[in-house]
């Protein structure tokens, strides 16, 4: 089929790339000319396990033509559906600001007045519960002056791409969620997924547009609050001297709680968690509702970092002292810093008068642009030396394999936030939850 997918940030250029693998036909259009003449060179836009390789077999001079970029939002007119995948980033009050939605609905509403050919619209960013029913189409239907269900269909298709194997989640899904609210919109949605379903062998779902948009924001904050749940167990294990990932392992066997998502330390960040837990609370207390498990899931959340660092609090006064913090973006496979665990850490070092050296693998330039003021290393090692407290924040394989470079340091406090590295004689170590 033809498809075209407005936004190219981490999620609309993933699925472009992947759709086109799939054997569509794809226009993926952005308003930075930059990213487009990226793409078009054959290069993604952003860092992603496995997008080079299918950027480069589908777009470009020597791709095989199925992925083409441009800023023309008439692109549309030879396609058979849109996917808006637009950002919706977070406003103060926790909400999600919908503004670029709205635009990016305005402009794909005047260019279907122009046309007399069926089209589907899909809304694959997160959006709070009536969204795409309730702003979406009415959007569509003013700028167009058709109606949707008669002229063209509106759906809503949310994702669940982790960063760092977001390739790999498309192409392998636990389910398919094809939300719509007419049969037509549901059948070019089918069409598009069609190759994907039959390769995977996914379950597809088949809800209203507004249950759609619910699924994303449940799976997400289950996760998050399963998360939370793992570490206000691993804190009360700590408190026992209980190793909580043996408790976990124990727990993971039973398959209702299964033993994934299960490893407690010091929390969860990025993008979405935090942000979608936010936004559908913000939306539950405009209805009166207050929802008191991802309140705590939260509350949760924002304790573990201050645990880590009494616990660094409890071996050594950091006060003028180096103390090296081993990884930066929010998991490792990534160069995110969004909502990371080591920003309250850093910050907390910094109210402690610490003299922090930071390291990561890819993530210390976005983070050095937060904090520049803070020292940064290329290797683990330098930031070690001469340190009186080490804080493991990111457990990437770099600082898993870390040992003899911890003798390097002054006093050698080991505060482990992720599980990362041994016990062992020789050095103070404290795991979070263990
Ligand atoms: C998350 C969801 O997993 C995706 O399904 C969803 O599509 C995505 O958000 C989104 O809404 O866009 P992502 O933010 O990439 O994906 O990261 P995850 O791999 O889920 O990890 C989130 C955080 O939880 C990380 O900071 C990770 O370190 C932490 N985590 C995860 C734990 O602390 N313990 C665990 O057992 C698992």
């Amino acid at each position: 089929m033809q498809v075209s997918i407005v936004g190219s940030g981490y999620v609309g250029t993933t699925i472009a790339a992947c759709f086109a693998d799939l054997g569509h036909e794809v226009v993926n259009i952005d308003i930075d000319e930059d990213i487009v003449e990226t793409i078009n060179s054959g290069t993604p836009p952003i860092h992603e396990d496995g997008l080079p390789e299918l950027v480069g077999k589908h777009a470009g001079q020597d791709g095989t033509g199925r992925l083409r970029a441009t800023t023309d939002y008439d692109s549309i007119f030879a396609t058979d559906a849109t996917f808006l995948c637009l950002p919706t980033p977070q406003a103060d009050d926790g909400s999600i600001d919908l503004s670029v939605m709205e635009t990016g609905a305005t402009q794909l509403g005047k260019t279907l007045e122009a046309t007399e050919d069926w089209h589907t619209v899909v809304v694959k960013s997160t959006v709070i519960p009536g969204t795409t029913e309730d702003v979406i189409t009415p959007i569509l239907e003013e700028e167009s002056e058709k109606t949707a269900g008669e002229h063209f269909g509106v759906g809503m298709n949310p994702e669940f791409l982790r960063e760092g194997t977001a390739v790999h989640d498309f192409l392998n899904p636990d389910k398919i969620v094809l939300g719509a609210d007419d049969d037509r919109a549901l059948a070019d949605m089918h069409d598009i997924f069609e190759p994907l379903v039959t390769k995977s062998d996914a379950p597809v779902v088949e809800p209203d547009t507004r249950t759609a948009e619910m699924i994303k924001y449940a799976n997400n904050s289950f996760l998050a609050a399963k998360v939370s749940l793992i570490n206000d167990i691993g804190n009360i294990c700590k408190e026992y001297g209980i190793d909580a990932y043996e408790v976990a392992d124990a727990i993971g066997l039973d398959d209702r709680i299964s033993e994934q998502f299960l490893r407690s330390g010091v929390g969860w960040g990025g993008s979405c968690f935090g942000k979608d837990v936010a936004a559908i609370s913000a939306a539950a207390r405009e209805r009166e509702y207050d929802p008191a498990m991802l309140r705590a899931a939260v509350e949760v959340n924002d304790r573990q970092p201050n645990r880590l660092l009494s616990l660094m609090d409890d071996h050594v006064d950091v006060s003028g002292e180096r103390v090296a913090v081993l990884g930066l973006a929010f998991k490792p496979g990534t160069d995110d810093i969004r909502n990371s665990r080591a920003i309250p850490v850093i910050e907390g070092l910094q109210e402690r008068n610490a003299d922090i050296v930071a390291y990561d693998p890819v993530a210390a330039e976005n983070m050095r642009e937060r904090y520049p003021n803070i020292s940064y290393a290329s290797n683990p090692a330098a930031v070690l030396d001469g340190a009186a407290a080490a804080l493991i924040v990111t457990d990437w394989e770099e600082i898993t394999e870390l040992d003899a470079e911890f003798d390097a340091m002054t006093t050698p406090v080991v505060i482990d936030g992720r599980r990362a590295i041994d016990r062992r004689d020789g050095i103070v170590y404290e795991g979070l939850t263990w």
